[in-house]
């Protein structure tokens, strides 16, 4: 278990819960963000930096893919899918499609050599919550209020303990929480 690779997250959400609309939208999150000043990131790349292996959703994956551009250079990533066959060509270098368990997907990494994990998708996140596999979460909280969407938590087998490391209020109002996960 301790050869493991850290797995964190590192995930923005309205202040009551959701990481998008229902249907899968990010809009109020884009336009949220063009309240920061030029240049703050609240720390995204200096984290994006420190992972070696993205592991994602099918749904997430498909929201990244209707970006203009790749978001994720040269890194590797992992599309956890039961559905999805193959990516495309232009991506096959770099991205695979896996439909493991958490733990055999850490495995499969750890033999890869692979030490810090950016996870995210809210389903994938909570799948890998309750198989005690998260370390550290990071979530930047939007101050909008959805209503309704899909929630970055969901329900737990036992209570999961968590120690803050850290919060961060920034000038726009967003407000940034960093804990660790009691394992
Ligand atoms: N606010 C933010 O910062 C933020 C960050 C990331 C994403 N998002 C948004 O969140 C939405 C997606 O979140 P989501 O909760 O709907 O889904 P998600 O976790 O991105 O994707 C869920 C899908 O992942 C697959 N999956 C998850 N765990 C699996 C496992 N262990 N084995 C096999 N397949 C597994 C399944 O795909 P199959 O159905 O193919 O089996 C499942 O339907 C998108 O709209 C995205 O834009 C927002």
């Amino acid at each position: 278990m301790s050869n493991l690779p850290k797995v964190s997250v590192f995930i923005a959400t309205s202040l009551d819960g959701f990481i998008a609309r229902k249907d899968g939208r990010i809009d109020w999150l884009e336009k949220a963000n063009t309240t920061l000043p030029t240049g703050e990131d609240c720390g995204y790349q200096s984290f994006f930096e420190s992972v070696d292996t993205l592991v994602i959703g099918r749904k997430t994956f498909e929201t990244v893919l209707s970006f203009e551009t790749w978001p994720y250079g040269d890194k590797r990533v992992i599309v956890l899918s039961t559905q999805l066959k193959q990516v495309p060509p232009r991506l096959a270098k770099t991205v695979s499609v896996f439909s493991f368990a958490p733990k055999m997907i850490l495995e499969n990494l750890t033999a890869e050599g692979s030490q810090h994990i950016y996870l995210d998708g809210g389903r994938t996140i909570q799948s890998f919550l309750a198989d005690n596999l998260v370390d550290e979460i990071t979530v930047t909280s939007i101050p909008v209020l959805l209503g309704e969407g899909l929630p970055l938590f969901s329900k737990v087998m036992a209570d999961i303990s968590l120690t803050h490391i850290k919060t961060h209020a920034y000038a726009n109002g967003f407000v940034q929480s960093r804990y660790a996960v009691q394992k």
